[in-house]
């Protein structure tokens, strides 16, 4: 059964992807159309032109493509002036015998591949990102930027809007290929360099057309040490539902001590066609987009909160 499952902010590229699946295009190809528009959509404020930059004020992007028949993983991290990202790692995936790069070498393969030089930073992204900054320097701090240490500020500010977004697709398509699509502009205002969870497969997202997929949103630093996607792949491989391999994946959230802790949002798939997306520990309501060929439109629904 062709069906894709989403974070609420894909709303832009969500009907491209349904559309490309209902014509019987590859899994992996429709989202990465699909999240190409979230990329370049300002109103999105996690993601792509409408993201957050990092400490410095740039725009570092990160984003990861599993293609869950093959197992093949593309994925770029902390990519500068690049806004198609998750195509850029389907283009690791593809043309590279490896599987992630970061940085000035993953924006040489960008251009060495076609990609052109892309204005990132939004204005307004620019006006907040130093709103907030002054307010947290001193003003000996203030006349020496960006010539300071960082770090004392990165425990001080975080998102404006409290969250560590990231856009996820999950799919399956005409030929019963899971794969998953993750892209983010990661957290506002990180540490320059900082990767998120989006990049990480095993973290971020995995997928495997014999039993599923699972990506993850909100706070990487935690999917980070749990390789909660992974853990949810493995669960289902090892017998567990859906519902029980979420349910480990979410207590080995719960377990972790010391470090950042916060909320994460779990989206997973398995290869019956079940979903299941669930808020741990996000204090705003949580919804995802979700289609399935059975269904006339997709629909936005609200995530239920796990307990444990
Ligand atoms: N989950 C997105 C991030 O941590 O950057």
């Amino acid at each position: 059964m062709k069906m894709l499952l989403a974070n609420a902010e894909a709303w832009p590229g969500f009907e491209t992807t349904v559309e490309h699946l209902k014509q019987g295009g590859a899994g992996i190809d429709a989202m990465v159309a699909g999240i190409g528009k979230v990329e370049r959509e300002a109103k999105v404020r996690s993601v792509g032109y409408g993201g957050w930059p990092n400490m410095l004020g740039e725009m570092e992007f990160d984003a990861g493509v599993m293609d869950g028949s093959t197992r093949q993983v593309g994925a770029v991290g902390a990519v500068p002036a690049t806004l198609p990202v998750a195509a850029l790692a389907r283009e690791v995936m593809q043309h590279l015998p490896h599987v992630m790069l970061t940085g000035a070498g993953a924006r040489r393969f960008a251009t060495e591949r076609g990609f052109a030089v892309d204005e990132v930073l939004h204005p307004d992204s620019r006006r907040v990102w130093w709103e907030r900054l002054q307010k947290e320097m001193t003003s000996a701090q203030r006349a020496a930027f960006p010539t300071i240490p960082l770090a004392p500020l990165s425990h001080a500010i975080t998102d404006p809007e409290r969250v560590r977004d990231t856009t996820v697709f999950l799919g399956r398509d005409a030929g019963d290929h899971i794969g998953v699509v993750t892209s983010t502009s990661g957290w506002a205002w990180k540490y320059p360099g900082r990767l998120g969870d989006s990049p990480i497969p095993g973290a971020g997202f995995y997928a495997d057309s014999r039993y599923g997929a699972a990506a993850c949103t909100h706070t990487g630093e935690m999917t980070m040490r749990c390789g909660t996607a992974r853990s949810i792949v493995l669960a289902m491989r090892l017998g567990r539902t859906l519902d029980d391999a979420v349910k480990l994946a979410a207590e080995e959230l719960s377990e972790l001590k010391g470090g950042f802790l916060a909320g994460v949002v779990i989206h997973a798939i398995d290869a019956a066609g079940h979903h299941r997306v669930v808020n741990f520990r996000c204090d705003e309501e949580i919804r995802y987009w979700y289609w399935d060929e059975r269904m006339a439109a997709p629909e936005l629904r609200v995530a239920g909160a796990i307990h444990c």
